[in-house]
Parts: structure tokens; sequence; C-alpha cells
């Protein structure tokens, strides 16, 4: 921290920011959560205002500075996680640019879900090898890494600047032992995994076996037409190849469900978020497919369908 204030400075600044943000009808408790960021102060300190007394107060940026980082969040609408390079998601700090998607609240209930479907399973898949599709942040392949202790992951995206950070993050959480990242399209990089067996290894004897216990997904599944309808946060700086689900949003979900069937074995799981909506859609595709069983539809807290769930054949 290579600037200070005195409280009483910060505080004007503050308040200045909140007015700003009602005005842009931008969340104020942003301010605060800027102000953990960039200062030494925490979340108490500000609730109590306690920091009003102080003297000195150390900062990142001056308070011009800082002022110019808040017009970019109120004016540019960009999104406050990038212009901090910093997200909370489950219990992880994670690295972000708008190189990847801001990891959602409601993805992380894709980890419960997928611990609960391996609790439901007669088979052990807290063992195998699992993948995150789409990985993004990395944040899905490093709590699955967290919960499935003895499970070996993979994590794959077609963008170079999204592996590297997600590199970071896995890096920087003690991951890089339990993750492997590899840059191409869905199953591409995993072909080795490609099998044609009927059961988990090594049931099927001449042929190359089915080896992976688990495949989660949070694939773009927007509509292309709805993109430009989003908020502006959205819209204008997250990437497109994480949003753009193609004409009916379920351009990478069909895909997920024609190609998972060559990867999983018997008895594997298939997990994957989407939006509110599309659920019978997709349980249809799955449906047709024919490979899949005890297909489900989850909802989110809220009650919208978000996840689908299915167990390879
Ligand atoms: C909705 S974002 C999800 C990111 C992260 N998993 C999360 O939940 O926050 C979708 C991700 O899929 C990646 N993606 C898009 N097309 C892909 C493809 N053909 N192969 C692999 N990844 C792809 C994007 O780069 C993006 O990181």
């Amino acid at each position: 921290m290579s600037f200070s204030c005195s409280g009483k400075d910060l505080s004007l600044w503050r308040e200045q920011a909140k007015q700003q943000a009602i005005a842009a009808s931008i969340s104020v408790k942003e301010v605060d959560w800027l102000l953990i960021e960039v200062t030494d102060l925490d979340s108490l300190a500000l609730r109590l205002e306690s920091f009003k007394q102080r003297s000195q107060i150390f900062l990142k940026y001056d308070l011009d500075q800082l002022t110019q980082l808040w017009r970019k969040r109120t004016q540019n609408r960009i999104p406050l996680q990038y212009l901090i390079g910093q997200t909370h998601w489950r219990s992880y700090l994670l690295n972000v640019s708008p190189a990847v998607l801001i990891p959602r609240p409601e993805t992380e209930l894709i980890i419960d879900n997928a611990l609960k479907a391996v609790q439901n399973s007669s088979l052990d898949l807290s063992t195998g090898i699992w993948v995150d599709l789409g990985t993004g942040s990395g944040a899905i392949a490093i709590a699955l890494a967290e919960s499935l202790t003895k499970a070996k992951i993979y994590a794959t995206d077609t963008s170079s600047e999204a592996i590297a950070i997600a590199q970071e993050n896995i890096n920087r959480l003690g991951f890089a032992e339990r993750i492997q990242l590899l840059q191409g399209s869905w199953w591409t990089p995993l072909e080795a995994f490609k099998g044609e067996g009927l059961s988990p290894p090594p049931a099927c004897g001449a042929c190359t076996p089915r080896q992976i216990s688990g495949m989660i997904s949070n694939p773009p599944y927007i509509p292309s037409q709805i993109i430009p309808t989003l908020q502006p946060e959205v819209a204008a700086y997250e990437p497109k190849i994480a949003l753009d689900g193609g004409e009916d949003g379920l351009d990478a979900i069909r895909y997920l469900v024609q190609s998972a069937p060559d990867y999983l074995h018997s008895g594997g799981i298939w997990l994957i978020e989407m939006m509110a909506g599309q659920g019978e859609q997709v349980m249809r595709l799955l449906e047709e497919q024919g490979n899949y069983c005890n297909i489900q539809i989850i909802n989110d807290l809220a009650g919208f369908d978000r996840f689908v769930l299915a167990y390879r054949r």
C-alpha cells in the first residue's frame, strides 16, 4: 500500500461514491467491497465507521486514482471484479480478468449437486478422473479438487488466456498437483480417455475402456440474440465465448450430450449448468441420445431449473 489519506477524507470519498452508486443503480455495498480490496480497512471498520478517527489510512491508490477507478465502475459499467482483478467464489479468492467469466454464486451449487450425485451412486466415483469442461477461472475444477480429495481433475478451455488465469488460481490455491489444465475444445485434449468399454476398467478386456467418472460443465448457454439485451456489465465486458450458446443457446450443451458417452464409464456422472427454461429441452436431448439414465433437472435456490444431471448407462 503506497499511499495514505486521513480517515476523514476517506469517509468523504466513501459518502460521495455511495451517492454515485445510487445514481447509477449500482449496489452501495460495492463501495465497501472496493475499499476492502484497496485499503488496509476490513469490513468491520467500515461498518462501524471506526476508521473515521484514524489520522492515516493506507491505500493502493491515491484518492484521485480511486475516483478514476470508481468512475470506470459507475460510468463505464466495468464489473468491479475486473477492476480489482479478483472475486470471491465459495471459500476462494479467485483472480479474474476480462478473458474469463466472473464465476457466479449460482454456479457454487453445481459442486454440491456433483457431491450429492457421488453419494447417491452405488459406484465409488470419488476416486476416479473428473473433468471440468470450459473451466474459465478454474473455479469448478478447484472446488472439485478440494471436495473429491482422491480424484484426479482435468480442466479444459479453448481460450489460452482463460487457461493462464486458471493456472494462476490453481497454483496460488495449492492444487497444481491435483488439476491438469489443457487448452483445446471441450473433450479434444482428452482424446486419450476416449474408449469403447461398457464398464469401468478393467472389465472390457481387449477394447479401450472409457475412463471418466464425472463430467461437469458450465458451458456458454445464452441464445445469441439475447446477449445484447443483458446488462452492460455482462454484454460489453464478459467474454462472448463464455456466454454465446448459439441460436437457441444449446450448441455447446448439444455437443456435450453427444460426445460425453465416449468418455464416461458406465455409471459416470454428466452434470451441466444451463439457463432457466432449458431443462426440458436438455432432458429430451439426453433421452434421445440413448446412453443416459436417471436424468434429473435440478432447481436452484430460487426454484429455477438451472442444472441437469444424468448418469452414463
Ligand atoms: C460460462 S463460462 C464458465 C466458466 C467457468 N467454468 C465458470 O463456471 O465460471 C464458459 C467457458 O467455456 C469456455 N469455452 C467456450 N467454448 C469452448 C470450447 N469449444 N471448448 C472449451 N471451452 C470452451 C469459455 O472460454 C468459458 O471459459
